[in-house]
């Protein structure tokens, strides 16, 4: 089947179902994207990405002739040989994947007796496709075949992720024909290809992000011991990670790790563990832990500022990470909310993050500037908080001059110290000791 265009409906235009659609096109195929918001798909149908993700604009201008946007289910499936769902699985309050959007899916799709096979990209606690492949063969589609496909984009570079993976993780049943259909989809590729069963294809998405999300808050907690003691993380993290053993990746110390993915995984893995009996401590740990990060960061500046009330703090940075204007989980949002509680006043400023912020808690009770200058001015303390590339290229010494107390909170450990003292500031970083 390789070099053969096929025709492929993707449902829900969000980072993954975008990406994929746009990435298939780029292989040659024809595809159709599904969405149920008329916006989304307004905007797309104008040429417009509803969202920041580099390099996707132009992959889809690319292949417009192959790739189109609809509400219409049949318009996007009648065609069709294959349904890739990558729809949204977002928590409940429980911290369970809310799985309506994927049943919605599977429920619009009922009639099409003429598709190869269904393939859910959409995260999913472990089990999920069984009860889809039942749903299938109680309506008599057993001749649609079924696969999890789980998806390891990472936003900011999804694209280039898509086109160049570690490798591929198919899921499906013995003797099912999605197997050798979608690893025929992959092979232009060239990379590893994994085949395994549906249940196993399911956790090693959840597995995957948890042990990221494992290895980030283990160099967290480091970097706590490390203020502690005098040792600095950032000697730690690059001599371990020189190991071949452990790897270079994922030992950055910050401020807790956030957006639409790991924190979201990490409570539905812990939901379903606990949902299957048996309670997984360390990924409990691991959450509870992360919560405390920002508001760590919000401890320090109180005890170094001896109280919070009445004092001007400055955030530097406000998506989740550079390169994304996505606020989901973002630490920002809870350092925000716990310095207003403290009764600090908060001025903020992010290249890229949505206006639509400002009318949002607790945004809406902070200041946004549109420069890191503006944003410094009269400020009792900055934090650095995503490592947007434009906060390298300040006029330190002129920032110190702006603030009322040049103390400067470098959440991500970007800035070297010895520029910021020469600027005149009190540097703190995570996980090496503070110094003047
Ligand atoms: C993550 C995974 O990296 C992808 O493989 C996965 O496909 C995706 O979730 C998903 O499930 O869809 P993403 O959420 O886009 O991707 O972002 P990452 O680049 O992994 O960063 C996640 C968070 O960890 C960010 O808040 C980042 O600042 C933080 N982080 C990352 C650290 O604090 N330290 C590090 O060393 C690395």
């Amino acid at each position: 089947m390789t070099g053969t265009s096929r025709r492929i409906a993707v449902f829900g235009a969000g980072y993954i179902g975008l990406v994929t659609g746009a990435c298939f096109a780029e292989l040659g195929h024809r595809v159709v994207v599904r969405d149920i918001q008329p916006e989304r798909i307004r905007l797309l149908n104008s040429g417009e990405i509803p969202f920041f993700e580099p390099g996707l604009g132009d992959l889809i201008a690319r292949n417009k002739e192959r790739l189109s946007f609809t509400l219409d289910v049949q318009e996007a499936v009648s065609e069709a040989e294959v349904v890739f769902v990558c729809v949204d699985t977002p928590p409940t309050a429980s911290g369970d994947a809310d799985l309506s959007r994927v049943w919605a899916v599977i429920d619009a799709v009922r009639d099409a007796s003429h598709l190869v096979a269904i393939v859910v990209k959409s995260t999913v606690p472990v089990g999920t496709g069984a009860r889809v492949r039942a749903a299938l063969d109680e309506r008599g589609l057993t001749h649609v075949g079924y696969a999890s496909n789980p998806e390891f984009t990472a936003e900011g570079r999804a694209v280039e992720d898509f086109l160049h993976p570690d490798r591929v993780v198919i899921g499906t049943s013995d003797g099912d024909k999605a197997a050798a259909w979608v690893t025929a989809l992959y092979k232009p590729l060239d990379s590893p290809i994994e085949l395994m069963d549906v249940a196993s294809a399911e956790m090693v998405k959840l597995a995957s992000n948890a042990l990221l999300a494992t290895r980030i808050t283990f160099i967290n907690e480091i970097a706590t011991v490390c203020e502690a003691t005098g040792a600095d993380i950032g000697h730690v993290s690059r001599a371990v990670g020189l190991d071949h053993r452990l790897g270079p990746h994922f030992l950055k110390a910050g401020l807790g790790y956030g957006g639409s993915c790991f924190p979201k995984d990490s409570r539905a893995l812990r939901a379903m563990a606990s949902n299957s009996g048996y309670p997984f401590q360390l990924l409990n740990a691991v959450i509870q832990v992360n919560e405390l990060q920002p508001r760590r960061a919000v401890q320090r500046l109180k005890a170094e500022l001896n109280g919070l009330k009445g004092r001007r703090i400055a955030l530097l940075g406000m998506t989740f990470k550079p390169a994304t204007d996505d606020m989901r989980e973002a630490p920002s949002t809870t350092l925000a909310a716990r310095l207003l509680a403290e009764g600090a006043t908060v001025t903020c400023w992010d290249p890229m993050a949505p206006h639509t912020t400002a009318h949002q808690d607790p945004w809406s009770s902070t200041t946004r500037h549109p420069d890191p200058l503006s944003a410094l001015t009269d400020a009792d303390a900055a934090i650095l908080v995503t490592e947007w590339p434009e906060l390298t290229d300040i006029d330190w010494p002129t920032a110190a001059r702006t603030m009322r107390t040049p103390l400067f909170l470098d959440g991500r450990n970007l800035l070297d110290p010895t520029t910021l003292l020469a600027a005149g500031f009190t540097h703190m970083g995570v996980g090496r000791t503070t110094r003047r």
